[in-house]
């Protein structure tokens, strides 16, 4: 089912044509659909259904929006947070603290205190030197804090190398060879209630055997564990399931994802988390945009210079990623072009040499799946604001999130009286 579908020839998001949205709001701008994070919350869900109670944590960076995550609260989704920003919006959204699990290879003393003091479910503990501050800080509170060991497995993800995290060289987790001397030690302390193991390899990925291969070595940890005489009751399988950013694209489903995992983890016997981002986020926003004018140079095709830029949607110029373009109002009509922002430098480039819809100024366009990892990696570069952002929900939308003007943000700053 697709909630962004042209109606009568124009581009609409559930029931709301989107140049209503441009007219209200301005471009560029963020629009989500309430009814695809709500099925794709489902889907994935549903894609587990093979599974005793599995605990679904959704990573809070790839779109921390409050009303976003609102929605998926209200799907009974908790969250993956990777800072004290994102487990202040978590709680702010509704999901409760028991539901949240605290990942991230660098938290810092403030952001562990904090964690402790909100009381959450689960620390995802990267380091020993990490476990050992956590536990020093639990106790000093006279508390235990529930703790899973992220252990790299050393696999290779096959995605972008930007966004693989499973590697040995990769700065994430504990050594497998490592881990299970590690978790020995960080189970005498007093301040930490070792319970389980955390995995995950990257993002986007497109196929389930990297996956299975680095949930295979954490069972056989999770065996050696308790051979050991550890207590062993979680297992975190992290996010990474990719979507399709192109037309026509197919990747593993929710489905094959949930079977591929009961299958592999049907021994195990521990309650199983997950931290979807962008499978659920991903293909429930676009970045609506218009042309600001078209230019020629030379005889290659002309470049289309929108009014979103690389501040606005990173993805492209960070990692050359790939985002469909499509008209608002297509006439049929096609050409080619290179897309471009208003930035000023040659990484401002979204798409070269692509076929897109005919577009002239003033005309509005889309970038689809935008709703990971988008507005949450945008910047003020070139003294730009922050990108609005709306959530659409059947016939009608509100902004969720302000544009931030240029002039908000040199509010913030101040030149010293001794200049
Ligand atoms: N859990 C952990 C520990 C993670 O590091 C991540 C993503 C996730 C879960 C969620 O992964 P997902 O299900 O969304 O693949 N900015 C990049 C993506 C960075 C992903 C970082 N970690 C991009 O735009 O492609």
């Amino acid at each position: 089912m697709d909630h962004f579908a042209l109606r009568n020839g124009v581009l609409h998001v559930e029931d709301v044509p989107l140049p209503a949205i441009a007219e209200a709001v301005g471009t560029p701008v963020y629009v989500y659909s309430r009814a695809t994070l709500v099925r794709h919350a489902q889907v994935f869900r549903e894609g587990l259904s093979g599974l005793d109670d599995p605990h679904i944590a959704f990573a809070v960076k790839s779109n921390p929006n409050l009303a976003v995550l609102r929605v998926l609260a209200k799907e009974g989704f908790g969250a993956d947070v990777v800072s004290g920003g994102e487990l202040t919006r978590a709680l702010a959204a509704g999901m409760k603290p028991d539901d949240v699990v605290f990942s991230g290879v660098g938290k810092t003393h403030a952001e562990l205190v904090q964690g402790i003091e909100v009381g959450i479910g689960q620390f995802n503990i990267e380091s020993e030197e990490e476990g050992h501050e956590l536990s020093l800080i639990a106790q000093r509170r006279g508390v235990r804090v529930a703790c899973a060991l992220r252990v790299n497995p050393d696999v290779d993800a096959r995605t972008h190398e930007k966004i693989s995290t499973g590697k040995r060289e990769n700065k994430f987790g504990v050594p497998l060879d490592r881990a299970a001397s590690i978790y020995a030690t960080l189970a005498e302390q007093p301040g930490l209630e070792m319970r389980g193991v955390a995995v995950h390899i990257g993002s986007q990925l497109g196929d389930l055997d990297p996956l299975e291969t680095a949930f295979t070595k954490l069972g056989a940890l999770i065996a050696e564990l308790r051979a050991n005489g550890q207590t062993v009751t979680h297992a975190d399988l992290g996010g990474g399931l990719g979507v399709p950013y192109k037309k026509g694209e197919t990747y593993p489903t929710p489905a094959e994802y949930g079977a591929m995992v009961a299958r592999v983890t049907r021994d195990w016997g521990v309650r199983l988390s997950f931290e979807p981002g962008r499978v659920i986020a991903g293909n429930a926003g676009v970045l609506l945009t218009r042309v600001i004018r078209s230019k020629r140079s030379g005889n290659g095709p002309p470049f289309v210079i929108v009014d979103a830029a690389m501040n606005d949607l990173a993805r492209p110029a960070m990692y050359g990623a790939w985002h469909d373009f499509d008209a608002v109002e297509p006439t049929g009509e096609r050409m080619t072009a290179h897309i471009v922002g208003p930035i000023c430098e040659t990484g401002d480039t979204f798409a070269m040499d692509r076929e897109i819809d005919a577009l002239s100024a003033g005309d509005l366009a889309v970038f689809r799946t935008a709703g990971a990892y988008g507005a949450t990696m945008a910047s003020s570069y070139n003294s730009r604001g922050y990108v609005a952002e709306v959530l659409v929900d059947g016939d009608r939308f509100a902004v969720v999130a302000d544009r931030i003007m240029p002039h908000s943000i040199m509010d913030a700053e101040r030149v010293p009286e001794w200049l």
